[in-house]
């Protein structure tokens, strides 16, 4: 594949780890200026109280403001099943503008059906200031950024390059944790597969930045690994492991696990770019379809 790669670009890369959904959200700074992106933030949800609070993404603005950067894009990796996105709080007091991959529409398209949302709800992706296309390309600063599609966790999951350091959403977990599911509406094993080879096909010393880690076996939690290091050890593609062999495990381990704990509010949440939905009245309102998923 023909990336056009800037390896000489080393970004600077702050993690933000959120205990509450094992989500790192990161702030991405251009060396050469102050312009900076966020992430994958995170908002907290109480599902109990039904209380939405931003500890998560005020500990990223109060970093952002101390170090004086200038924030230029909030990018979305996908939408979300695990957690709700912060994207329009902190842009609401740091500006920058919200970014997720074209395929969205699908995403709005399917949850759209799914949560029986009405004609109010815009299923083409206008919620986002950009959707970014396969091989997409955008700044930071100075910095030169591309997209990469690796759909396969969701339709919409794109991986952005920035210099040196791959930020890779949901496809790839640190090589002790494997990979991401696929079997949420519009995930594809074999699809998911595809991805990783695109991203494993980018020079072995590039730095990647995960979405989630859970600290499998008892180990601290990590987030930066190397396409070296995944494509030596990855436990579930790693070492060569053919695409059959990856769509019968995945679809396999699949088929035991339950579907995340906050997936219903992250979705009627993540599909409108972070915004809450309200009812007819204007207030905040979560629905919770009834054997939908
Ligand atoms: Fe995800």
């Amino acid at each position: 594949m023909n990336y056009p790669l800037h390896m000489d670009i080393h970004p600077e890369v702050t993690a933000f780890f959120d205990a509450g959904t094992n989500t790192i959200s990161y702030v991405v700074r251009d060396p050469g200026s102050t312009a900076c992106a966020v992430i994958d933030s995170v908002m907290d949800i109480d599902m109990a109280a039904g209380r939405i609070t931003h500890d998560g993404a005020d500990r990223m603005i109060g970093f952002i403001e101390a170090q004086g950067y200038d924030l230029e894009w909030l990018i979305e990796t996908h939408v979300h099943a695990d957690h709700l996105s912060a994207a329009p709080y902190i842009q609401e007091k740091l500006g920058g503008k919200i970014g997720i991959g074209e395929k969205i529409l699908l995403v709005q398209d399917t949850f759209g059906k799914i949560f029986n949302e009405g004609t109010e709800f815009q299923r083409d992706g206008s919620q986002f200031d950009r959707l970014f296309t396969d091989g997409d390309s955008y700044t930071i600063g100075g910095m030169p950024i591309f997209t990469i599609y690796t759909p396969g966790h969701t339709p919409a999951c794109m991986t952005h390059v920035i210099g040196d350091a791959a930020f890779v959403g949901d496809t790839l977990f640190m090589p002790d944790g494997g990979s991401a599911r696929a079997d949420f509406p519009g995930g594809d094993a074999g699809q998911l597969y595809d991805s990783i080879q695109k991203i494993l096909a980018l020079p072995e010393e590039m730095r990647l930045f995960m979405c989630h880690d859970y600290g499998p076996n008892g180990r601290d939690i990590q987030w930066e690994t190397t396409v070296g290091a995944e494509k030596r050890d990855n436990i579930h593609v790693g070492g060569g492991k053919t695409r059959e062999e990856f769509v019968r495990f995945r679809t396999e381990r699949d088929a035991t696990l339950s579907m995340p704990r906050l997936i219903l509010p992250s979705l009627q949440v993540n599909m409108r770019a972070g915004e809450v939905p309200r009812d007819k009245d204007g207030r905040p309102m979560l629905k919770l379809p009834i054997n939908s998923l």
